[in-house]
């Protein structure tokens, strides 16, 4: 090694003292300090082996590696000088908020329409919210749209009214009134140019600015909204997780309408859903040692400690035919002593139309503070996991819960095991996604054991108890 370093050395000097005398000058130094070990050592190299391009680049100090160097560094200073200008000079984006109103006269109006829980207002309005997208996403304005939810659809003369919050994304120093007038100007412009469903009659249109509170009062006129605590909706949820070795949940107003039902003295012991300011859905199980509602609190929020909102609960109703031993209709409600306010930390879920069916296979989430390992203590952090559907055929399989599945069950989770709900979630939600409405679907009921292969979570089927639900509490 050092050899042939020292031969290496040697065959440059010699190959630059052969080339000039001017090379010979400059190293002059070296000559003298390193001719002793030249003598009667033989070196031998070729011209070949040492370009002489490589040695007039090593005397130059702008040799293009350092040159290249040098220009990145440049480049990089002024990228990261004008990231610092951009980011305080032109300040960020900021949220702005439209109510819009107009007639659509295409349409007749249905009296299902005044029922936001009914399948025609749902199916109607995520249509109008399609076309709102496709209106805006689509324009030059582009990726300013964020997403535009209808919150009233009303009778008129002609067809119908519709009331809709619409959402953007404007640099902040734009005025919501310049920003009014470019809404306007894209939807007239589509008006024009697109084919539209649905026939916009343009002179009954009317776009209103309106603040962040105003928007989320509007919001909470419907359910199964989410949204972050600076009003920007939430990224839809797809990850899987899971309860049991999963991942707490990161946002806060991720899942809103999860509560913790706590015995006073004994804390938390089973999950349970808001439905509406005041009821609570949740298992029948999870009264089956005590059902004296003064003994009872419920929590909201993405903690059991401390918790968002905290109240007392006024009325305990197990399911009539509730049966512990084939657990059937284990489904209850709660009512709270005062109500909750809604807001982006407490809300409330949907609750699926009776008629609503999901295929086998489709993507649920499950959240709850329950034990992460069976038999483990309950979670301070509510957690998540992603779960699929599974069809009462499988689920009834002599491998899985051999007939144990009635009309009222609906099985969730994977085949292979791994995710699953455990003790401690139960009567909490199982939730289900329909363009950023989000559907309670299941209430964590039983399971044998957690997440064992062939063993999925058993839940509650909400669509079966929707008529019970109505007859209970009005909703
Ligand atoms: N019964 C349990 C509880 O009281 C919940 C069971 C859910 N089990 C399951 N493997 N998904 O919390």
């Amino acid at each position: 090694m050092v050899t042939s370093n020292i031969d290496t050395l040697v065959a440059e000097v010699h190959t630059l003292m052969a080339q000039s005398d001017k090379c010979k000058k400059a190293f002059g130094l070296y000559d003298n300090m390193l001719q002793p070990t030249f003598i009667g050592r033989p070196v031998e190299f070729s011209e070949a082996d040492f370009p002489r391009v490589e040695y007039q680049r090593r005397q130059q100090f702008w040799d293009p590696v350092r040159l290249a160097l040098f220009t990145l560094a440049i480049v990089a200073i002024i990228g990261i000088a004008i990231g610092i200008v951009t980011h305080f000079v032109v300040e960020d984006d900021k949220s702005f908020y439209y109510l819009a109103s107009f007639k659509i006269t295409n349409i007749k109006y249905k009296e299902n329409y005044g029922m936001k829980s009914s399948r025609e207002f749902t199916e109607r309005s995520h249509q109008i919210e399609r076309m709102m997208s496709r209106i805006f996403l689509r324009s030059s304005g582009g990726g300013r749209f964020i997403k535009s939810h209808v919150i009233k659809l009303s009778p008129d003369e002609h067809g119908m009214r519709i009331f809709m919050v619409l959402m953007f994304r404007y640099p902040s120093t734009d005025s919501a009134e310049q920003i009014r007038k470019k809404i306007e100007r894209i939807l007239y412009q589509s008006l024009k140019t697109k084919q539209l469903p649905l026939t916009i009659n343009k002179p009954s249109f009317t776009l209103t600015s309106i603040d962040s509170k105003k928007m989320r009062n509007l919001l909470n006129s419907r359910c199964g909204i989410r949204m972050t605590s600076s009003n920007m909706p939430l990224p839809a949820s797809s990850s899987t997780e899971r309860i049991i070795q999963g991942r707490e949940t990161a946002l806060e107003g991720e899942w809103p309408w999860q509560v913790s039902l706590q015995l006073i003295g004994a804390g938390h012991q089973c999950g349970a859903s808001l439905i509406s300011n005041t009821w609570l859905l949740t298992a029948a199980h999870c009264f089956r040692k005590n059902k004296d509602p003064n003994q009872w609190i419920a929590t909201f929020g993405t903690t059991i400690t401390p918790p968002a909102v905290q109240r007392s609960l006024g009325k305990i109703i197990v399911h009539e035919n509730y049966h512990r031993e084939t657990n059937e209709n284990d489904i209850a409600l709660a009512q709270l002593t005062t109500r909750v306010e809604f807001s982006n930390i407490v809300q409330r879920v949907c609750l699926p139309d009776s008629s609503i069916k999901l295929p086998p296979k489709t993507s649920v989430f499950v959240t709850g503070f329950g034990s992460i390992v069976d038999d483990g203590p309950t979670q301070n952090k509510l957690r998540q996991a992603r779960v699929e559907t599974i069809s009462t055929d499988v689920c009834n399989r002599k491998d899985v819960y051999d007939g144990l599945i009635t009309s009222g069950m609906l099985c969730a989770g994977f085949m292979e095991g791994k995710v699953d709900a455990c003790k401690g979630d139960s009567g909490g939600p199982l939730v289900y996604d329909n363009h950023d409405i989000w559907y309670l679907v299941g209430i964590v009921s039983w399971g044998q054991s957690c997440a064992l292969p062939k063993k999925p979570g058993v839940y509650t089927r909400v669509t079966q108890y929707r008529e019970w639900i109505a007859s209970k509490t009005g909703i």
